[in-house]
């Protein structure tokens, strides 16, 4: 059941706070040697990070695999149970939802609307333009295609105004474009920007199109550009900072501005704050929507280069959980960030092992899906933090 009493929520939310220790370790939580996967008595003892999130109006996600979801009970139980909107992880993709030219497959997605609709979440859905995970009769690469750039034009127009419409009226957020910018600010040189450029236009004017041809397509929902390192003041956020309001100048439905969110230890935390409130000036909404916190984890001793979910030092952890905590708070300080995404349920099914060598530990679960520290920080910082609550 969905509690939609503030009061009620404030109450339940004290007293289960007041009942468990502040920062649970994973250990505590865990208890014994073998985990009980099946049992998940703290989780279902304490006021989930929803419930939780419901005093600002905040909505807190996950992306999901649908690999998991519906087959692994307890993966599905604290998506259920936890989140107030999912994204999907890479159902929606144009590579997922159209394998062969001109025939579509949207059994997952559709398994994930369907579920969210139950689940009382929003869904964010993701994503529509990005140079990778394109289908392989398109581009192998990203940059080069067999097609003609007018061609790619039209292809993009039929699979922006397909896919939007495939699930109209029942998405709360499109990143309509991903990624669009290189880390120096200059626009990165995919398939459709080179085509673009080849039919005499702006490299960049197949945003403006795409975020038009999606508006036609459900008007309700509101479209994002969505990208990484956007957290840093630097050459790609302020290009980035640029280009969205050349978009609204010249009236592209731009509603909102993503910021993936994937922090490493080893850089440093980001001028989150501040980034998420110049592009709220600009009257955008803005939102978090791939957080996660990597750091070095040990290697596997059983397993010869393989890793384990455990960061290499207790002061690595430290870091992590006072990422987790900042990047919260600094959505929370912002009444136009809407929604807080973590980029996966726990560190067995997150992307970050695979491609960034020796890291990991990167999400709030652990490998066997139990709740780590971060896990009772994120609620610790949304009972404790007075935010302004948004609509
Ligand atoms: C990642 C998924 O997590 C992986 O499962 C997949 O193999 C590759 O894509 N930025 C994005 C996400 O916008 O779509 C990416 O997701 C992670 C980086």
């Amino acid at each position: 059941m969905r509690i939609r009493q503030p009061l009620l929520v404030a109450a339940l939310a004290a007293a289960a706070l007041a009942a468990t220790p502040a920062v649970a370790t994973a250990s505590d939580v865990r208890g014994t040697d073998a985990p009980d996967r099946s049992a998940h008595s703290v989780l279902s003892t304490q006021p989930s990070l929803r419930i939780l999130a419901q005093r600002s109006g905040l909505k807190v996600g996950t992306a999901v695999n649908m690999d998991l979801y519906g087959s692994d009970a307890a993966y599905t139980r604290i998506v259920d149970q936890q989140f107030s909107t999912v994204t999907p992880e890479n159902v929606m993709k144009w590579q997922l939802v159209e394998p062969t030219q001109g025939t579509y497959d949207w059994a997952a997605a559709d398994r994930l609307v369907a579920a969210a609709r139950d689940n009382q979440q929003l869904v964010r859905g993701h994503t529509l333009v990005w140079h990778s995970q394109l289908p392989s009769w398109l581009s192998t690469d990203g940059t080069t295609t067999t097609f003609t750039p007018q061609q790619v034009r039209d292809l993009l127009h039929k699979h922006v105004v397909d896919e939007v419409s495939h699930f109209r009226g029942q998405i709360w957020q499109w990143d309509v474009v991903n990624e669009a910018f290189n880390d120096d600010g200059t626009p990165r040189q995919d398939i459709f920007y080179k085509a673009y450029q080849a039919l005499g236009m702006n490299g960049l004017d197949y945003i403006a199109d795409a975020f038009r041809w999606a508006h036609q397509a459900d008007p309700h929902a509101l479209l994002f550009y969505n990208d990484y390192n956007l957290e840093f003041t630097g050459a790609k956020s302020n290009a980035v900072y640029a280009f969205v309001q050349q978009l609204q100048a010249a009236g592209v439905p731009i509603a909102g501005v993503g910021f993936q969110g994937h922090l490493d230890t080893q850089y440093g935390f980001p001028d989150l704050q501040n980034n998420l409130q110049r592009f709220a000036a600009l009257g955008l909404k803005v939102a978090l929507t791939e957080v996660d916190v990597r750091t070095f984890v040990q290697p596997d001793p059983a397993k010869p280069g393989s890793y384990t979910d455990v960061p290499l030092t207790p002061a690595l952890q430290a870091t992590q959980e006072s990422y987790w905590k900042q990047t919260l708070q600094a959505c929370l300080a912002v009444r136009s960030c809407i929604s807080y995404t973590v980029w996966g349920v726990a560190d067995s099914n997150s992307w970050i092992p695979g491609v960034f060598a020796g890291e990991g530990a990167a999400l709030l679960f652990d490998d066997n899906l139990q709740p780590k520290p971060q896990y009772q920080d994120l609620r610790q910082v949304l009972w404790t933090t007075r935010a302004p609550h948004r609509g």
